[in-house]
C-alpha cells in the first residue's frame, strides 16, 4: 500500500486518465479529492474510487481555471481529510480551430484550465504539503510534436512542462517532487470526440491506444515515494508512437 495515510487531489478526477488514477492510487491507501467541473459525474466517481478500494473519497467541484474555487477545493480537502500529500494536475480540454480563427477568449480558456489550473494548484500545494508530497502534472505528447488546429492546446501543454520545471526547483527545498508525463493517444472520451481524429486528419493505429490505467500506473509511480529521486522529469508515455519517422 504505497499511498496508506496519504491524501491526494486529483484535477478532472471524474472521467478518463483521472478517474483510472483516482482509483488506482485509492486502492493502494490514499484517500481522494476529485476535483472536478462535472458535479454529477464527480459524484459517481467518488463511488467508483471506493469501490476499487479507497478508504476514502470525495468530490469538490472545481473549474481548475479560477483561483479562487482551486483555494476552496484545497480548503475543503484539508478540512476534510487534514492533510494534502499528492497533486495530480490532469484537468484539460481543447479547442479546435484554424489559427486565424482563434480568438482571445479561445486562448484565455484553455490557458486557463490546461496551465494556470496546474499553477493554481501548485501554488496551494506549497502552501499546505508536507515534506515527502508529490506533484504530477499531466501533460501530452503535443508539448513536442502537433498537428493542426490545436495551437492554444499544444502550447499551454509545452508551458505546462516549464511550469513543471519551475516547480521542480523551488519545490525541492520544501520537499516537494514535481514531475509531467506526456501521454500519447489514450482510450478516453477526449480522444474519440477529438475531431481531428473522427475527421482521420489525425490517423491512429489501435496498437498506438493506451488505456488510462496504464497512464495512472505511471502517475501513481511518480506520486509514490519509490520515484524519491525523480524531481522535475517530463516522462513521454505514448507506447513508442512519436519514435516513428
Ligand atoms: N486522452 C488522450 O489521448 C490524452 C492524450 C494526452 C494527454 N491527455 C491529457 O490527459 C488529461 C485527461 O484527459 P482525458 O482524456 O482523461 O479527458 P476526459 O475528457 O475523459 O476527462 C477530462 C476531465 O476533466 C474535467 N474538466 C474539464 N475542464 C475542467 C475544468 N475547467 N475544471 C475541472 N475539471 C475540468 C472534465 O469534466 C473531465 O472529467 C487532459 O489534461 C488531457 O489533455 C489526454
Amino acid at each position: 500500500m504505497r499511498f496508506s495515510e496519504r491524501v491526494a487531489i486529483v484535477t478532472g478526477g471524474a472521467s478518463g486518465i483521472g478517474l483510472a488514477t483516482a482509483k488506482r492510487l485509492g486502492a493502494e491507501g490514499a484517500r481522494v479529492v476529485i476535483a472536478d467541473i462535472d458535479a454529477a459525474q464527480a459524484a459517481t466517481a467518488v463511488d467508483a474510487v471506493k469501490q476499487a478500494g479507497a478508504p476514502d473519497a470525495w468530490a469538490s467541484t472545481c473549474n481548475v481555471g479560477e483561483e479562487a474555487q482551486v483555494a476552496a477545493t484545497v480548503k475543503g480537502a484539508i478540512e476534510q481529510f487534514r492533510r494534502f500529500d499528492i497533486l495530480v494536475n490532469n484537468a484539460g480540454l481543447m479547442v479546435f480551430k484554424p489559427l486565424i480563427e482563434l480568438t482571445q477568449a479561445d486562448w484565455q480558456r484553455i490557458l486557463n484550465v490546461d496551465l494556470l489550473g496546474a499553477f493554481f494548484f501548485t501554488k496551494q500545494a506549497f502552501m499546505h504539503m508536507p515534506k515527502g508530497g508529490a506533484i504530477v502534472n499531466v501533460s501530452s505528447i503535443h508539448a513536442i510534436e502537433t498537428e493542426p488546429l490545436v495551437t492554444p492546446y499544444a502550447a499551454a501543454k509545452a508551458a505546462l512542462l516549464s511550469l513543471t520545471r519551475s516547480a521542480a526547483l523551488e519545490g525541492k527545498p520544501k520537499g516537494i517532487r514535481v514531475n509531467a508525463i506526456l501521454p500519447g493517444a489514450i482510450d478516453t472520451p477526449m480522444l474519440w470526440e477529438n475531431p481531428n481524429v473522427k475527421s482521420g486528419q489525425e490517423k491512429i493505429d489501435r496498437a498506438d491506444v493506451g488505456k488510462p490505467e496504464e497512464i495512472a500506473a505511471v502517475i501513481a509511480f511518480l506520486a509514490s515515494d519509490e520515484a524519491s529521486f525523480v524531481q522535475g522529469a517530463a516522462l513521454r508515455v505514448d507506447g513508442g508512437r512519436l519514435d516513428r519517422l
